[in-house]
């Protein structure tokens, strides 16, 4: 298996480059962010819950979402050769959940790749999406609550997974196909494992 994390602050291009990664890895993605908007567009009780977080740029609950995540591996990752974490863990119980999740799969998490862009960069990413998408926390308040729920909660992981040896930082500005180059290579040294097509 070939488990990765890919980490960054709102904005910074993580389902960017996670759809890269499954096509050039073979590699299942899953966004917690995703799954709950779609909870949130099927009404379901999680849903409802969610969208009181969510639109207040909060996280939602360790339990709730490492549950959630429990479920979502098991029903749609088990044939999977390996899963593309995106917006998961986003606090230290939730990256220690992580280890015991995979563990209990036989498993283990390979590599964090780390995208790292400006805060000013991310700021007009996000408001030009909220313009084009509709996206709900897309807006000038709720982009401001995430960024600070991200130093706050967030970015420490940065530091628990350079002491762990896994970090991997990686420029996140420039074109998407630049910064996927040096994602790949990362993981290529990391892993062992090999891109698919090479440009
Ligand atoms: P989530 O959906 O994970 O959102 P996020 O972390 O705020 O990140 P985004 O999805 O906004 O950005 P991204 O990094 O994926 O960037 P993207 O590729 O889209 O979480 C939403 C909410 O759900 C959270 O606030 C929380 O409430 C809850 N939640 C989710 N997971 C949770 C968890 N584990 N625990 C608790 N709560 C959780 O790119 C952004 C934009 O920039 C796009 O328009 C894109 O086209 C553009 N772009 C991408 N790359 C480039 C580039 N190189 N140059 C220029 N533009 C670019
Ligand atoms: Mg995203």
């Amino acid at each position: 298996m070939l488990n990765l994390v890919i980490f960054g602050a709102p904005g910074s291009g993580k389902g960017t480059q996670s759809a890269k990664l499954i096509d050039q890895f073979g590699l299942y993605h899953i966004s917690t962010g995703e799954v709950l908007r779609d909870h949130i567009a099927r009404g379901t009780e999680l849903g409802k819950t969610a969208e009181t977080y969510i639109s207040k740029g909060q996280l939602i609950p360790d339990d709730l979402i490492i549950d959630l995540l429990d479920q979502v591996l098991d029903a749609e990752a088990k044939e999977a050769k390996g899963v593309v974490f995106d917006g998961f863990p986003r606090t230290i119980p939730q990256a220690e959940a992580l280890e015991d999740l995979l563990e209990k799969r036989g498993s283990k998490l390979h590599a964090v790749i780390g995208l790292e862009v400006p805060e000013e960069e991310l700021v007009e990413r996000m408001i030009n999406r909220g313009r084009q998408t509709g996206r709900a926390d897309d807006n000038i308040d709720t982009i401001k609550n995430r960024l600070e729920v991200y130093r706050n909660q967030t970015h420490p992981l940065r530091e628990y997974y350079t002491t762990r040896g896994s970090y991997i930082p990686v420029n996140g500005t420039g074109t998407v196909e630049e910064i996927f180059d040096k994602i790949a290579t990362g993981v290529e040294n990391a892993t062992g494992e090999r891109r698919r097509t090479k440009k």
